[in-house]
């Protein structure tokens, strides 16, 4: 049993130019269109919705996070760019993979990519229906009803968390002006008015279905977001991003920033799956590749620029919006509409950050239910997946079938899972994506026989640096967090030590990651790249871990009984 086997990177290359010349991609890209499309895959949800969570968790404070997470996510960029520009093709991590560790990983690494994209998607359109909801209460004189509005687990805690409220003795006034419970009233009223089936509840996110549906529709028709579309929507974005900064810098009460992080570094860290999924996204410009004037030189500038310019701006809303108002008021799925509401001269910018944040969001979908199929299509082209995935409308020149089918696994999830939880599998998914894509260049690095790639991310040997890292972290450790130590290092119970897991496993790794460093003399940046997205992986916390498994062994299941035996490197061979 060969699970290892690879592809070989001359075969990519030819059979994508052959790819190429059949589908007509035609090579118009240059570093400003693919740093307009990394913004345009990249400011969405995470900006215009998850950061509310995350800021009331973290407090003001929030803006280190976006500055650690944008330096994890630039080592992570050094490395898609290397990749990208020694195999220029649309596969992505997938087809990286593939050549760097073999088949089985890049199967693993593909199905993490689709649960990238699907779960994402699920994010996106569950913010768009926040946005939107409001949006239509606002400017019209109608309301969608509450049991329209979320999924039904979510109204169904939030009922019984009001109902518990309401027995204690608490009134509805009270239970409202309380911070903590404000945020299930509408969960309540979902549960309290709808309608039902015998004893079942009908209660689901329409807006977010509808979305989907539209949007499924649009890439299924084969109206793919051209060069002109995509920049058009990223200066929409950036206007009002920019506008949102400059006009609330003018009202910022510094008392607000005051205290700076308010819950600790362990409020902080909550927020970490939140800020991360903002930054998602720039890995999706390593598959247009096959479409760049000069992949080579292009690609890496066009994916650092657009990180760092998102970051600037990240850290920029982050402290207006902290500034405005107090961090614990922003537990809301539309902050930046949110405190602008509560400036009364500017209820009307409330209004466009609404109308901006919905086409915002919807131009992140496109990008990501675009890019779904396509991973699906390589997948099946490698005899990974059955043929029909690879199927292109006859008319529509679309993968009509992974299209439909991504369009499902982005709806079904919209009915039962809240939106916290989506963003925590998925940022999982991505960060274990990323440190894929950091071991598959380092691996690159010590096969003498690999291709150079053009693109090479500068060089500094990590050989003493990264086991004097592990060293200072556990002495600090040591000197400042015995407790912390104490604490890991006891068994109190099997649930704990599943808890635990996480902490445990990233410090092995680190530990191996290390000595492997010592021996191979491995290049810095990607060594750090990998450590930076395990730690915040690490962070995302058991539950996240277990259902991520869950995934990768239902993807086990399906490769062992179908990929295994059909992939095309076996009929070669
Ligand atoms: N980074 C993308 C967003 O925030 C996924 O919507």
């Amino acid at each position: 049993m060969n699970l290892f086997r690879k592809k070989a990177i001359a075969d990519i290359l030819k059979s994508s130019s052959t790819e190429a010349q059949h589908s007509g991609l035609a090579k118009h890209l240059g570093v400003r269109d693919l740093t307009a499309f990394g913004i345009a895959a990249i400011i969405g949800a995470g900006i215009f919705s998850t950061i509310g969570k995350a800021s009331a968790d973290g407090g003001p404070g929030v803006i280190f996070l976006f500055i650690f997470t944008a330096i994890a996510c630039s080592f992570a960029a050094f490395a898609y760019a290397e990749f990208a520009s020694l195999i220029p093709v649309s596969g992505s991590a997938y087809t990286y993979s593939y050549v760097a560790f073999g088949e089985l990983f890049a199967w693993i690494i593909g199905w993490a990519l689709i649960m990238e994209y699907a779960i994402g998607n699920v994010t996106v359109a569950i913010s768009w229906s926040d946005y939107f909801t409001s949006l239509i209460s606002n400017a019209t004189p109608y309301k969608v009803s509450e049991w329209l509005c979320l999924d039904y687990f979510t109204a169904k805690a939030s009922y019984i968390k009001v109902m518990a409220a309401l027995l204690g003795g608490s009134t509805i006034e009270q239970i409202a002006a309380n911070s903590d419970l404000a945020s299930s009233m509408e969960g309540f009223y979902a549960y309290s008015s709808a309608p039902s089936i015998g004893s079942l509840k009908i209660i689901f996110d329409a807006p977010a279905l509808l979305i989907n549906v539209l949007i499924t529709w649009l890439v299924y028709r084969g109206i793919r977001e051209s060069r002109n579309a995509s920049n058009i929507m990223v200066v929409i974005k950036l206007v009002v991003v920019v506008l949102v900064i400059v006009v609330g810098v003018f009202f910022i009460n510094t008392e607000n920033w005051n205290p700076f992080l308010p819950n600790g570094i362990g409020g902080l860290l909550s927020g970490i799956s939140a800020v991360f999924f903002a930054y998602i996204g720039f890995d999706a410009i390593s598959t247009t590749a096959e479409e760049c004037k000069n992949p080579q030189r292009d690609l890496p500038r066009g994916i650092l620029y657009s990180i760092l310019i998102c970051t600037v701006l990240y850290v920029a809303i982050a402290l207006v919006i902290t500034g405005i108002v107090k961090y614990n008021e922003l537990k809301v799925g539309d902050p930046l509409a949110y405190v602008f509401e509560k400036i009364s001269s500017l209820k009307w910018l409330s209004g466009v950050i609404a109308v901006s944040a919905v086409v915002a969001m919807a131009s992140v979908m496109l990008v990501f239910q675009l890019g779904q199929p396509r991973i699906w299509m390589s997948m099946s082209r490698d005899g990974l997946l059955p043929p029909i995935f690879a199927k292109v409308h006859p008319k529509f020149k679309t993968p009509s079938f992974s299209t439909l089918f991504t369009g499902l696994m982005v709806a079904l999830p919209i009915f039962f899972v809240d939106i916290n939880m989506v963003t925590d599998i998925c940022s999982a998914g991505t960060l274990f994506a990323f440190m894929l894509v950091c071991g598959g260049v380092l691996k690159l690095h010590t096969d003498p026989n690999a291709p150079r790639s053009s693109f090479k991310t500068p060089y500094i040997n990590s050989k003493f640096i990264i086991p004097a890292l592990f060293i200072l972290t556990l002495s600090l450790v040591l000197v400042y967090a015995p407790d912390w130590l104490g604490y890991y290092f006891k068994f109190e119970s099997w649930s704990s030590f599943f808890t635990k897991l996480p902490m445990y496993a990233f410090f092995i790794g680190f530990a191996l990651i290390s000595y492997l460093a010592f021996r191979y003399s491995f290049s810095l940046i990607p060594v750090l790249g990998l450590l930076s997205c395990f730690y915040m992986l690490s962070q995302l916390g058991s539950k996240n871990w277990f259902y991520f498994l869950v995934w990768l062994i239902i993807g086990l299941v399906i490769y062992f009984a179908y990929g295994y035996r059909h992939s095309k490197l076996i009929k070669r061979a």
